[in-house]
């Protein structure tokens, strides 16, 4: 195994220094195609999607929170209604079905046994428009599926997923901008800005990386903890509920994560000085708002540990500590923000003594209900 890890510890954490190849290698087929052409997820594709009206994407754990990320490109981008819904729910659940919405199921492993009865149960109710994203070629979920884009992240080993998650959100984003263009919202020079986003996201992805020393300091501070909050608005909400998860899964801290704007319906009661609040908050659209969100949190004694980018513009204080990617990325920024998130559960996790790579009840692919 040391051969395998390299200059690692775990196989998490050399996962999450893969992120750039990997996240290159899935965008490898759409540069290659010279855009986002309907090819990549089949040859029949383009009949497909043409035409449909809305998109249901069925997920569970990290898969899902790709899936929550997806709908805000997919609404805002291709301008398709999207929900997305944890398999294990809508299984069991007299769903209304819309032969003319496309079906996207998200697994790492393509063997999810709820995601895949979910697929089944989905085609049943009359939906022949499925798709899987999967990282596993030749597994049971794409293998139902009418079209597929296999993720490039390589094998998968920690338990706690990681370069699957960034690489499940490169392939949405390419689905997001194929609709676009088949719908006619995407012209030349927005395809050309979004396929340059793409190109400069490894680098981006790496500076990211690069701030490891910084979140492990502050993993220090977390490692004693009992609970911990996530807060996040618009597409960094579910980075903040995927920090959650991975603080759960690896350090068996409690976490819980929360849209920043609905703070003071519950939430709030719960904040004192032994309750560090993560805040995600890269300079989009929302920033005003979360930052008088922080206040509220600030003016309670909660300590907070932001993630931002240099255009942030944030105070440092004893309070509120501060990591800055170096730049905002645009569209792309949930992608660029999952990192610290992995990475400070990872170094909780360590300094916890926890066994990161097999966390204690939890399986790399779930095969049972
Ligand atoms: C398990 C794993 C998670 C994963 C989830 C869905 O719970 O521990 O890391 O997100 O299954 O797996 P899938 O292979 O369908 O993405």
């Amino acid at each position: 195994a040391s051969l395998e890890l390299g200059p690692y510890r775990h196989f998490m954490q050399k996962e999450i220094h893969e992120q750039p190849r990997a996240i290159s290698d899935t965008f490898e087929q759409v540069i290659a195609n010279n855009g986002f052409v309907p090819q990549l997820f089949g040859a029949n594709a383009e009949a497909m999607l043409r035409d449909i009206e809305g998109v249901q994407i069925l997920a569970c754990g990290t898969s899902y929170y790709a899936g929550l990320t997806a709908r805000y490109w997919i609404e805002a981008i291709a301008g398709l209604p999207c929900s997305v819904e944890i398999a294990s729910e809508y299984r069991y659940r007299a769903a209304v079905a819309n032969p003319k919405h496309l079906v996207v199921t998200i697994s790492q492993s393509g063997e999810t046994l709820d995601t895949m009865e979910a697929l089944k149960y989905a085609k049943s109710l009359g939906h022949d428009r499925t798709l899987s994203i999967c990282n596993v070629p030749e597994s049971a979920i794409p293998r139902a599926s009418a079209l597929v884009y296999y993720t490039r992240a390589g094998a998968e080993i920690g338990v706690a997923s990681t370069k699957a998650f960034t690489t499940q959100l490169v392939a949405l984003f390419t689905l997001t901008c194929t609709l676009a263009k088949l719908r006619g919202r995407l012209n030349d020079e927005q395809e050309a800005g979004y396929l340059d986003d793409l190109r400069q996201l490894p680098g981006s992805v790496q500076h990211a990386l690069n701030l490891e020393p910084q979140v492990q300091v502050w993993s220090e501070r977390f490692a004693p903890k009992q609970h911990a909050l996530f807060l996040g608005r618009g597409v960094h909400y579910p980075i903040a509920l995927e920090g959650a998860l991975k603080l759960k899964e690896i350090s068996y801290i409690h976490a819980e994560a929360y849209p920043a704007g609905e703070l003071k319906h519950g939430p709030l009661a719960l904040v004192d000085e032994a309750m560090p609040v993560v805040v995600i908050a890269p300079n989009d659209a929302l920033l005003e708002k979360v930052k008088s969100n922080i206040q509220e949190v600030r003016a309670r004694g909660g300590e907070m540990f932001v993630f931002a980018d240099l255009d942030s513009q944030f105070g440092e204080s004893e309070q509120v500590r501060v990591i800055r990617t170096p730049r905002h990325v645009g569209v792309l920024s949930p992608i660029v923000h999952a990192i610290p998130v992995q990475l400070l559960a990872y170094h909780a996790a360590l300094a916890r003594g926890t066994d990161v790579d097999k966390p204690r009840n939890l399986a790399k692919s779930v095969t049972v209900e």
